[in-house]
């Protein structure tokens, strides 16, 4: 049976959440990169872990291109299949925020409903919602694996921004032109999470 059981209980184990976070010397937090395919998430993720982790900071990327040959190999690209996408990956994040590491994350996830979803599960504080905004035309152009020719040929139905949607947030926590370089964007996002002490100064 799908879904929630009454027989099964919650247990409540003895190391904590605060105990994990004190032995890393960082709180635990989800960097949610959004936006469209090609506009640069998996880079600038990169990028941003990679200084994070020069800085002694525990991280861990999860990223949908790496995600969907293993824990959701399963799942294609119909708006419901997107949405169990978003939710595993949620719910690996917040458990990963638990044991006390900053993720990062890059996938569409381009329904506003689901990015939302996964706000709520980590909590207030701990979710930072970052609109990667670079224009279609400059993501087609860019092309990297050849999807957008794909998908205006018709080979490649619901392909977001050509006949699939992509509702781009209202309120980012921050929000990065796709455009710019990588050394121009990585050093807004560590201002984020220093700013909002998730990462010492
Ligand atoms: S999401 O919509 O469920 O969040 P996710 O980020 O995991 O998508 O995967 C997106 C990647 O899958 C794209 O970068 C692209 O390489 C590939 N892809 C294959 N088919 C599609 C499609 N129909 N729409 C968007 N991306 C697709």
């Amino acid at each position: 049976m799908a879904g929630h059981d009454d027989n099964i209980v919650w247990h409540s184990h003895p190391v904590t959440r605060t105990d994990r976070e004190a032995l890393h010397g960082h709180q635990g937090a989800v960097v949610w990169f959004t936006g469209l395919s090609g506009s640069g998430k998996s880079t600038v993720a990169g990028a941003l872990e990679q200084a994070l982790h020069q800085r002694g900071i525990s991280t861990w990327l999860l990223d949908g291109d790496n995600v969907r040959h293993g824990l959701c190999r399963d799942l294609g690209f119909s708006d419901a299949d997107r949405k169990e996408n978003i939710r595993r990956v949620g719910e690996v994040a917040k458990l990963m925020t638990e044991a006390g590491l900053l993720v990062l994350t890059a996938f569409i996830s381009p329904h506003r409903a689901e990015r939302d979803m996964v706000r709520q599960m980590v909590g207030a504080g701990r979710f930072f919602e970052v609109f990667i905004d670079t224009p279609l035309a400059v993501c087609e152009a860019r092309d990297p694996k050849g999807l957008y020719k794909k998908a205006r040929a018709g080979a490649l139905p619901n392909f977001t921004g050509i006949d699939g949607v992509y509702e781009a947030p209202d309120a980012p926590e921050l929000r990065l032109e796709g455009e710019q370089l990588v050394t121009i964007l990585v050093p807004q996002l560590l201002d984020l999470l220093r700013e909002n002490r998730i990462i010492p100064s």
